[in-house]
């Protein structure tokens, strides 16, 4: 399996994916998204893996959705939104848990890759966050529906209206976080917890992990289609073409008032 911004690799029957484009805090382009994409699917087919832990390469898990991907014109946006969307199901309705192991940044679609893994193991420096309104636009792949249920309605509107991140420790009372490791110990402890399920019945958690993931999806599916169809809404205005314009020249936005 050829891979340009995904590392694979097997650690006694769990699957170690890891984002692997540091220069850019992993932010998730179409050819990262692509790869990681083909990474699970290896670890979902090979009979010797029996979990996952999804990670980052350097001082960040991700960044979000790059940018650049976002100065493009409508029809790419789209598919490119629209292949984020399948990969992020693709992780909840696999077979096999994924954990994901946080170092460092976790924003915008970092973020929302995060939430959806089975469990997630975070450095004590590890941030949350979904910072899209600075940008202009909107949550697109499943945030804003999640913390609702996952944080409560409070909490979520300082996290998605604020843009205001969460500290590992935040995150841990508001139950986004299983656990919260010193740095030096994210990929063993996340390990061990991916480890675990090596000796629980593959069937028995596969079948568990989809009950777990259709619940949270029956009561969300309303929420997640509406914040799709805001995304492209957000995405096709004056202030998201402002917003992403300010970002890429490093400087403040100028919104439409
Ligand atoms: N898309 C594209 N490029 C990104 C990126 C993203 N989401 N996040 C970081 N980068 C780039 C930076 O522009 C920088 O590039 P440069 O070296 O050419 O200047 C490089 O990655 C390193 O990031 P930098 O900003 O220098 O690191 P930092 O430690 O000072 O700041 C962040 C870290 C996460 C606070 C900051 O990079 C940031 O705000 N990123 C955007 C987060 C975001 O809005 N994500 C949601 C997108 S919808």
């Amino acid at each position: 399996m050829e891979l340009r911004y995904v590392s694979y690799e097997k650690r006694d029957g769990v699957a170690v994916v890891t984002l692997n484009r540091p220069e850019r805090l992993n932010a998730l382009n179409r050819e990262l998204l692509a790869d990681l994409r083909r990474a699970l699917e290896e670890a979902e087919r090979d009979p010797e893996v029996r979990s996952v832990v999804v990670t980052g390469s350097g001082k960040s898990f991700c960044a979000g959705a790059d940018v650049t991907e976002f100065a493009k014109s409508a029809a790419e946006v789209r598919e490119f939104i629209e292949l984020g969307w399948s990969v992020f199901e693709y992780i909840e309705n696999m077979s096999k848990p994924v954990v994901a192991a946080v170092n460092g940044y976790a924003l915008g679609g970092g973020f929302e890759l995060v939430l959806s893994c089975d469990l997630v193991v975070a450095s004590s420096s590890a941030v949350f966050g979904s910072p899209e309104v600075n940008l202009g636009i909107v949550t697109g792949w499943g945030a804003s529906p999640k913390l609702v249920l996952i944080a409560g309605p409070a909490k979520a509107r300082e996290i998605v209206m604020l843009g205001e991140t969460l500290s590992a420790e935040e995150a841990l009372r508001l139950g986004i976080v299983n656990r919260v490791v010193p740095p030096e110990r994210l990929l063993e402890e996340a390990l061990e917890l991916a480890r675990k399920f090596t000796r629980k019945s593959p069937s028995a958690v596969s079948m568990a992990k989809t009950v777990l993931n259709r619940s949270a999806r029956s009561l969300l599916a309303p929420g997640l289609e509406l914040e799709r169809s805001m995304f492209f809404v957000a995405a096709s205005s004056e202030d998201a073409r402002e917003g992403i314009a300010a970002f890429l020249e490093k400087r403040k936005p100028r919104w439409q008032v």
